[in-house]
């Protein structure tokens, strides 16, 4: 087994890398090759929003950082996944990478199945909410399994060391990748697919977890309310709901565009735009 663990702070040696490092101990415990890479250390630029490599499905062209993640990524077995809480969410290089890595979320599968780990260090509790469900999605949409996500705190680098739960969580996790598990092992959630507490409450007992628009009725019993989907409901993750949504919606809106882009031109000039 080879684990890549990706680390997305711009802190280096501080929380994030150590809970990276840390699964990767785990793994390495049972056997596993592992690589650490820090993503602030690789130049990434932002999307241009071309979409040549989803229309195309050809690399991406903007020549920078993104090829060698690739590579890294491809050669892993496992992935570790680990972010900074900026602002109550993952931090803004989780989102550039996502963005960069379009074409695999897409056209081209070539992490799909892969197990991943998802750890986010927060500073301080309660201020967190929107972390985990951001860097998890990226799993999710390369269509990776997600064998556990937590959020670790600590506020200053390295204070996470004050947090052994996380520490130890982050070893089993980075072991049980190490093992080629693939099974999900956290906290259940109300949303079966995702995990996490984001499907809504609507008046007519109906809801819908907003990260998968996986639909469903909340069913109460005597012990618990539980948030059951509609039997042939698919969380926007599935196979088949990926493919009508690449070849049923976004391809097709190719020719489309084309067939406007005099009009769109004709429509620009009476903007104005050059004077702004
Ligand atoms: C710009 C910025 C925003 C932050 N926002 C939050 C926040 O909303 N919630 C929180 O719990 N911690 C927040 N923190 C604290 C970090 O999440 C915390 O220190 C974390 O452990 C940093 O990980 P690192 O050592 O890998 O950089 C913020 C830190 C920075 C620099």
């Amino acid at each position: 087994m080879k684990v890549l663990g990706l680390s997305f702070s711009s802190r280096r040696s501080g929380n994030t890398d150590i809970m990276v490092q840390y699964a990767l101990k785990g793994a390495k415990a049972e056997g596993a090759e592992t690589r650490f890479l820090a993503l602030a250390d690789i130049e990434l630029k932002f999307c241009k929003g071309c979409m040549a490599c989803v229309f195309k499905d050809c690399p991406c062209v903007i020549d920078d950082g993104i090829h060698l993640l690739v590579e890294e990524m491809r050669g892993a077995d496992a992935i570790v996944f680990g972010s900074p809480v900026y602002v109550l969410g993952a931090n803004g290089l989780v989102k550039i990478v996502q963005e960069r890595l379009v074409r695999f979320g897409t056209i081209s599968r070539d992490f799909a199945g892969k197990p991943a780990l998802v750890v986010a260090s927060a500073g301080v509790r309660g201020w967190e909410q929107f972390a985990l469900p951001q860097l998890a999605t990226t799993c999710l949409f390369l269509g990776m399994r997600v064998v556990d996500q937590f959020v670790g705190y600590g506020q200053g680098p390295g204070e996470i060391f004050w947090d052994e739960k996380a520490l130890a969580r982050a070893a089993e996790g980075g072991a049980a990748l190490g093992r080629g598990e693939t099974g999900y092992r956290g906290s259940p959630g109300a949303c079966p697919a995702c995990h996490f507490d984001l499907v809504s409450v609507n008046v007519d007992g109906t809801g819908c977890c907003q990260l998968c628009d996986l639909h469903g009725s909340w069913v109460k019993s005597d012990e618990a309310v539980t948030f059951q989907p509609h039997p042939q409901a698919e969380p926007r993750w599935s196979e088949l709901r990926r493919r009508h949504h690449v070849y049923d919606v976004v391809l097709p809106s190719g020719p489309r565009f084309r067939s406007r882009i005099t009009d769109i031109r004709n429509r620009l000039k009476s903007l104005d735009l050059a004077s702004h």
